[in-house]
């Protein structure tokens, strides 16, 4: 399947006094429905098989693991899904994505069972540390090897942790302006990436740790954009965003990376999953480069390869 952008084409939004309209993000999917409703009878019910094999096929694809007890939610988030393609019932659903042409459904699939919770600066001590400890020595590398520093945000929903790392990197700037960086940020969901791409978010759950910031990176809107930001292009132009799974064979990501943030993503995988993914992970870092995982989920458990430099921060040796 292609992973283009598509979602994230149009009109040049929020612009400054050209008065052009602004249409909301409605949420709606990369994948949007292709035929018009028909019969779906409302107790449709997904049976033991149906659950299983779904569960199996997502497993198979993205590491996820949908124990007995999320039946009721995945029948939840698949029943407007399996509305919305017309079909009766879920067995129909999974004969789909049996099938060759059930290929792509299998990414919606993915995309809508996946869960995508995040906020700006979530789990602020990692900003701190970054701040205060990391980026200093981390810059004085970079500028030394007369390169840009580089992040991976590997799992990164709907941006707000890769523009949260790009405040601090930006703030960062300010006092070493020669300092270039640049963030990869990617995703299983293409629903998140759009949104990501967009960087666009409702000024409600826009919070930050200093007032300034505010004015500093987003543009407010105005209008039928009332009430919403987007992050300036100044600070969008330093990320990149693009699909990737992280159990994918090749990652098209650059290797020699400083620092990846891998969080709140880990808890949705197994143990072998977990010890596969942190080998690869701590591949891809540069020596002396940092991993930095959710709080709920410390390496305790798993064989690697990190020395441990804070509550839930990694350091590959050197
Ligand atoms: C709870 S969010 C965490 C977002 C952010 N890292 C944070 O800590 O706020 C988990 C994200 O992991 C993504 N995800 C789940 N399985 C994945 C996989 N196999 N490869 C890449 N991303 C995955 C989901 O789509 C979701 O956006």
């Amino acid at each position: 399947m292609e992973h283009g952008l598509t979602g994230c084409r149009g009109p040049s939004l929020f612009p400054t006094g050209l008065g052009r309209e602004w249409i909301p993000p409605t949420g709606g999917s990369a994948a949007s429905p292709q035929r018009t409703t028909m019969l779906f009878p409302h107790e449709a019910h997904l049976s033991a098989t149906a659950y299983d094999f779904l569960a199996n096929l997502v497993y198979e694809r993205s590491r996820i693991r949908l124990g007995p007890d999320r039946q009721t939610l995945v029948t939840g988030r698949l029943r407007q899904r399996v509305q919305s393609l017309g079909m009766a019932d879920y067995e129909e659903y999974c004969e789909l994505l049996k099938s060759p042409e059930g290929e792509d459904e299998v990414d919606s699939l993915i995309d809508l069972i996946s869960t995508n919770h995040t906020h700006f600066f979530r789990e602020a001590s990692h900003f701190d540390l970054l701040t205060r400890q990391l980026l200093p020595g981390l810059a004085d590398r970079a500028v030394a090897g007369m390169r840009g520093l580089r992040f991976w945000c590997a799992a990164c929903s709907s941006g707000e942790e890769t523009y949260s790392l790009a405040i601090v990197l930006a703030e960062f700037c300010r006092l070493r302006p020669a300092v270039q960086w640049h963030i990869d940020a990617s995703d299983i969901s293409q629903r998140m990436l759009d949104r990501c791409q967009q960087g666009i978010y409702d000024g409600d759950k826009v919070s930050l740790p200093a007032p300034e910031f505010l004015e500093r990176y987003f543009q407010r809107g105005f209008g039928e954009r009332d009430g919403y930001y987007r992050v300036k292009s100044e600070l969008r132009r330093h990320v990149s965003v693009r699909y990737v799974n992280l159990f994918q064979d090749v990652y098209p990501v650059p290797l020699a990376q400083d620092v990846i943030f891998c969080r709140n993503v880990m808890i949705y995988f197994d143990v072998p999953s977990r010890k596969i993914l942190v080998d690869r992970l701590t591949d891809q870092l540069a020596p002396g480069g940092y991993l930095f995982v959710g709080h709920s989920e410390s390496l305790i458990g798993i064989r690697h390869r990190l020395k441990t430099v804070g509550p839930s921060v990694y350091m590959r040796p050197d």
